[in-house]
Formats: C-alpha cells, sequence, structure tokens
C-alpha cells in the first residue's frame, strides 16, 4: 500500500471515530432515554448527503483534573452546514455524549465559526441544544466561550434568522443563547431553566421538578420562553423546516414563494355569518384565518401562550405572511401584558424578515385592573403600539368587529402607517363599548329613569348608530374601504399585491428605546 492511501484510509479511521462521539456506551443511553445523538439530528434536519461537516478533528485544550487524558475528536459539538429543501443553513448540534455535551473554548469556537459564516454569507442558523452547560473544568473560559456565542446572537438578530431546538437539558447561562435566537422549540423532556430544583430548594425552600421548573409545556404555556413545545424530536425537526419555509434567508432577501392552487378569488360565506348577532359572544378566529389563508394552511407561533392574540405564519397567493389576530373566544381578545409582549415581538420579527404583517382585529380593549398595571400593562401595551408603528413592511389590516380604544390605535391603524385598512359592515370602531359610553355620558339621568333598562337601551341604540359602526372611521379615510367578509381572501391578497415594491424608511438613528 502507497504512502498516500494508507494516510487515505488513516483519515477514514478518523473520521469513524470521531463521528462515534463519546462511544457506543454513550450513544446507547442517549438512545435508550428515547433521544437522537446530535448528529443523527443533523442527518434528520437536512436535505440527504447534504451535510458538509467543520471542525471534525478540533479538541479541546484543557488541562485542568486530568482532562488532558480526557480528548474526544470534536469535542462535543457537531457543527457545519447544508440544505434543508434545497436552501444553505448552518446548523450546530451539541453531542451529550461528549462530556454531557458541556461547553468547552474550542466547542465555542466551533459554534463561533459558523455562526460568523452564516452572517457573511446571509443564511439562517440552527442550533440544536442539548448540554450540561458550561464545562466545569475550564473555568472562565468556559464561560467566555458563551459570551462570545451570545455577541454573535445579538449581532445576528435582525440580519439572518436564528432558530434554537432545545432537545435536552439548558441550563444556567446557556439559556441565554436560545433566549437571543429568533424561535425556541423545546421537545417533552428537555428543560430550560437559570437554576435547577436543587437550588431552588435550598435557596427558597420551593420543592419542584426539573418539568415543573422548567418544562416544555412551562416555557410554551407561562413563561412564553419556547415558541413551540413538541411531543419529540421528529416532531421538532419538522417544525424547525416548516418555519424555515416561510422565512427569508436574511434580512435583504424576501421570502420564498409557494405556488399554490388555492384560488385568489376564493370566497367562503360562511364569513359572511360568522359575527354573531349579539355583540358579546365570541366566535373563533381560527376559522377565519383558516377559511382566507392558502390551503387553510397556518403555522402558529406561541399557540399556548397569552391565547387572546393569535400570531403566526400562512401565505396569501404563495406570499408569507405574518397573522396578528385578536381571539374573541378567549378573554374576548382583549390585549394584556403577556399578549401585548407576544404580540410585539412577532411584528418585529416580520418587519426584520421583510415579512407583510396581516392583522384580524376584534378588541374590545386592554385588559384593566390592578393586576395588569401592577404588572406593568402600560409598558407592555406600548410595546405592541411601538412595534406595529415602527414596522415599515406591508401593514394590512381588517377590523372584523370591535375596535375599541387604545387598542384601535395599537392594532396597526391607519395612524401607525397601516397602508390598507379594511373593516367588515359590522365593525364597530369607537373609544369605548356602548355600554361602558352610556354610563359614562349619562350616569345622572340613568339614576333618574323610571325605566332604566329602557333607558339603557336607547341610548346604547343611540351610541351604537352614532359610533359602533365602520362608516364613521371610513368617512374620515381611516378605512380605506368596507368589504365584505366573504371577500376577505381576495380583497387581502390584491393588497399584498399593490404593497410588493412599499419602500419606507425610518429616521436614522443609533438605535431606538423601545419601552422594555
Ligand atoms: C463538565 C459535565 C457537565 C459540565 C455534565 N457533565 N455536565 N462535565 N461540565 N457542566 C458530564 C458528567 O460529568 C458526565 O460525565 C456526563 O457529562 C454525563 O452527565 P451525567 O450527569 O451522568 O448525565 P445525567 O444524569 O443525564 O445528568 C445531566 C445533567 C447533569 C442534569 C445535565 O450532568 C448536570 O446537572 N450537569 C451540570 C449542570 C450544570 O449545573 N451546569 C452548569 C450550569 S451554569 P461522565 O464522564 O461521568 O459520564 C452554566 C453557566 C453558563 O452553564 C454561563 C454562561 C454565561
Amino acid at each position: 500500500m502507497s504512502q498516500q492511501l494508507e494516510q487515505v484510509k488513516a483519515l477514514i479511521s478518523l473520521r469513524e471515530k470521531a463521528r462515534l462521539g463519546g462511544g457506543q456506551k454513550r450513544i446507547d443511553a442517549q438512545h435508550e432515554k428515547g433521544k437522537y445523538t446530535a448528529r443523527e439530528r443533523i442527518a434528520m434536519l437536512l436535505d440527504e448527503g447534504s451535510f458538509e461537516e467543520f471542525d471534525m478533528f478540533v479538541t479541546h485544550r484543557c488541562t485542568n483534573f486530568g482532562m488532558e487524558n480526557n480528548r474526544v475528536l470534536g469535542d462535543g459539538v457537531v457543527t457545519g452546514y447544508g440544505t434543508v429543501a434545497g436552501r444553505l443553513v448552518y446548523v450546530f448540534a451539541q453531542d451529550f455524549t461528549v462530556l454531557g455535551g458541556s461547553l468547552s473554548e474550542t466547542f465555542a469556537q466551533k459554534i463561533c465559526k459558523v455562526m460568523d459564516i452564516a452572517m457573511k454569507v446571509g443564511a439562517p442558523v440552527i442550533g440544536i441544544n442539548d448540554s450540561g452547560g458550561a464545562r466545569i473544568q475550564e473555568g472562565v473560559n468556559a464561560l467566555a466561550g458563551y459570551t462570545e456565542i451570545f455577541q454573535r446572537n445579538i449581532l445576528a438578530s435582525g440580519v439572518i434568522p436564528q432558530i434554537s431546538a432545545i432537545f435536552g437539558p439548558c441550563a444556567g447561562g446557556a439559556v441565554y443563547s436560545p433566549a437571543l435566537t429568533d424561535f425556541n422549540i423545546m421537545a417533552k423532556g428537555s428543560y430550560m431553566f437559570l437554576t435547577g430544583p436543587k437550588v431552588v430548594k435550598s435557596v427558597l425552600g420551593e420543592d419542584v421538578t426539573q418539568e415543573t421548573l422548567g418544562g416544555a409545556s412551562v416555557h410554551a404555556s407561562k413563561s412564553g420562553v419556547a415558541h413551540f413545545a413538541v411531543d419529540n424530536e421528529e416532531v421538532g425537526i419538522q417544525t424547525i423546516k416548516e418555519l424555515l419555509s416561510y422565512l427569508p434567508q436574511n434580512n435583504l432577501e424576501k421570502t420564498p414563494i409557494v405556488p399554490t392552487n388555492d384560488p385568489v378569488n376564493r370566497m367562503d360565506d360562511l364569513l359572511n355569518e360568522i359575527i354573531p348577532d349579539n355583540p358579546n359572544k365570541p366566535y373563533n378566529m381560527y376559522q377565519v384565518i383558516n377559511a382566507i389563508v392558502d390551503d387553510g394552511k397556518f403555522l402558529e407561533v406561541h399557540k399556548d401562550y397569552a391565547k387572546s392574540l393569535i400570531v403566526g405564519f400562512a401565505r396569501f397567493d404563495g406570499i408569507t405572511v405574518g397573522i396578528v389576530a385578536n381571539q374573541p373566544a378567549v378573554l374576548a381578545g382583549v390585549l394584556d401584558s403577556n399578549s401585548s409582549r407576544k404580540g410585539a415581538r412577532f411584528v418585529r420579527f416580520c418587519d426584520a424578515f421583510n415579512i407583510p404583517i396581516l392583522t384580524l382585529e376584534d378588541v374590545p380593549g386592554f385588559l384593566p385592573g390592578t393586576q395588569q398595571e401592577y404588572n406593568g400593562i402600560i409598558l407592555h401595551g406600548a410595546k405592541l403600539l411601538y412595534a406595529f408603528g415602527e414596522a415599515t413592511v406591508p401593514k394590512i389590516t381588517v377590523v372584523l368587529r370591535k375596535a375599541y380604544g387604545g387598542a384601535y390605535c395599537v392594532m396597526s391603524s391607519k395612524h401607525l402607517r397601516g397602508d390598507i385598512n379594511y373593516a367588515w359592515p359590522n365593525a364597530e370602531i369607537a373609544v369605548m363599548g356602548p355600554s361602558g359610553a352610556i354610563e359614562i355620558l349619562y350616569g345622572k339621568e340613568m339614576k333618574e329613569a323610571q325605566d332604566v333598562n329602557a333607558f339603557k337601551a336607547e341610548k346604547e341604540k343611540e351610541y351604537r348608530d352614532a359610533f359602533a359602526n365602520p362608516y364613521n372611521a371610513a368617512k374620515y379615510g381611516y378605512i380605506d374601504d368596507v368589504i365584505e367578509p366573504r371577500n376577505t381572501r381576495f380583497r387581502v391578497i390584491r393588497a399584498l399585491h399593490q404593497l410588493e415594491n412599499k419602500k419606507l424608511t425610518n429616521p436614522a438613528k443609533k438605535h431606538d428605546n423601545l419601552p422594555l
């Protein structure tokens, strides 16, 4: 055998060794926990045969605690690039089989390398997290490594899409990299927390499990840290692929067009009768969304969090659109602190990545009360207001029913540079709802009225006729047109095409001062 051939063989066997990560026993242990390995996850994510790995031969440099005898090729993270549905993406997947996926200086450098290249070429980064956190033996070098990643997450924010999957432990300061990315997808059984159950017990005396402290369902429904909670890793990977299909490669590109056979002018008669006669009765906003989007397909973000507002991606005539919709079936569609934050984050993502925003409005106002005020609803509501107001992407609004008070202003109104603002004929646009307004306007007369109910009914009717309709707003041009509900899909698509080449810029500044 020639010397060169021997070297080729040595390379092949070195590669095989690197692919085994922490070894077969630990791979088996990972499988026994119902988890996939880093390489299996990357294989599921990327188009077959598209993965090109970087830094397979990197090893750590630590010599503390006998670490010089514990070096594994690749050092606990698999990095590189490939394609998803033919589009370039960069990936890193932490390998729990190597020292529990703990992060060393070199491990961090591998991640930084893919992030740097992704920024140079303008392609999304997908990080799969499954790690015991900072590698304890490395001390400050591990902390430095994390912080180098955070810095890149920050600079990449709004430039390239960043998606995090949490498929195992993600604890301590390690949580901040996913928190800085655009979307977190958590699989059942994974967890994220700053301090684990043992510390919680010793500091606060609270008994909690990993699951109740930071499991997928907790972060999807209570904290909002997770945008998607999925039953298993396969669904998690599928969710990443679906999400990517809606997104551009970077902030300078447009979103991909996905051709559809769904007719542009498809009408849905259901929409002409969906609003109940009683204005206090709910209906389900999902029915409206499903009726108007291409093929009834909607990828909801934050499905289980702050459910009075729905946000997510859909397509109209193949064009990606971010939908922000009040949900009358939950708390009458009211805006509270959490739904305002949820909406603001989504609107800002859409704006950063050239995704037009469709606002479907049916909102009685902001939620009153001490709980909300103490919680800072003024600031949180201002975030949503700010997000809509600063957004320069095409903004289309449809007022389906209620648009009252501050919520009218906030929900992508004409005055926040809404491009096309439609209303259904049954829309109610006013400072407040009829019964509240009557209490204030006629409080004294009501006390003196012989038949209070009849007096109230008469005044409410007067108020409704004057204000609780779309024509008062349309009279001033705040509503561009009152449309037939069943024709909403067609009108939205026409508006989108009209706005395709919209150009609008905000004043130059170092950065804004969003009310955080
Ligand atoms: C070095 C680690 C490690 C770590 C795990 N391992 N975490 N090695 N540094 N942080 C090693 C273990 O020693 C073990 O090695 C192997 O990985 C597998 O770990 P096990 O404990 O056997 O696995 P399991 O029972 O599944 O428990 C997983 C775990 C636990 C819950 C993640 O390992 C754990 O609690 N680790 C420490 C978590 C933590 O507190 N990290 C620091 C967070 S603070 P052997 O060779 O025995 O198999 C942080 C600061 C970041 O990260 C700050 C950024 C600014």
